[in-house]
């Protein structure tokens, strides 16, 4: 599938493109390698948004790791954080004893990442650090500091590999940015 194919009203440019993700993503594995050697982390991909993240963060990581899911509601349908998270799966895996890193696609006004952070921590694990693709440390609303980061970037809205606009794009493999006039548009 190739970028181009996507080209319509709702993209606007390339932000960062696949080779460039995919490069950061192999360095991210190989820091995380490092500091949890002879560990083996857990890592939770928080959905829908991480799936694409994780499942390259994962491969990229070269020591026995396991990994779990869970579902949060913040956003809605719209561009803007609600600031209300609400858990719509809940992990399978036990935290107690546990080495976790949290996957997140992006942390922007960090209200998810506050809150699971808060209630991943009373769960018992030995350890609870922060992997994020995207950082907008501009739209933060309450303090909240990833521990690997991918990427910061500007307070644009943005779509592709893994991040939706109307649950759509999520599948492009570069991160586009969405067109200014795309509310009012059809995804
Ligand atoms: C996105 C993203 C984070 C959250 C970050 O999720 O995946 O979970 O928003 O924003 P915050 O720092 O302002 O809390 P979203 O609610 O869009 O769901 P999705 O992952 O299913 O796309």
């Amino acid at each position: 599938m190739s970028a181009n194919r996507w080209q319509n009203h709702n993209l606007d440019r390339i932000l960062i493109d696949s080779a460039t993700i995919q490069k950061r993503v192999r360095e991210m594995g190989q820091e995380i390698a490092r500091d949890y050697q002879g560990r083996s982390p857990l890592l939770v991909a928080i959905l829908k948004g991480a799936s694409i993240f994780h499942a390259d963060l994962v491969r990229a990581i070269d020591l026995q790791v396991a990994f779990d899911f869970m579902a949060v509601e913040s956003y809605g349908a719209s561009t803007q954080s609600s600031g209300a998270v609400r858990i719509l799966k809940d992990l399978d895996e036990s935290l107690e004893g546990r080495d976790v890193i949290l996957v997140e696609d992006i942390l922007d006004t960090g209200l998810t990442l506050n809150y699971l952070m808060h209630n991943l921590r009373s769960r018992g694990p030995t350890s609870l650090k922060i992997a994020v693709l995207l950082n907008k440390p501009s739209r933060r609303i309450v303090d909240v500091a990833a521990d690997y980061v991918g990427f910061d970037i500007p307070d644009d809205f943005v779509i592709g590999y893994g991040l939706d606009f109307k649950q759509q794009y999520r599948n492009l493999p570069d991160v586009w940015i969405l067109n200014p006039s795309a509310d009012s548009a059809r995804p």
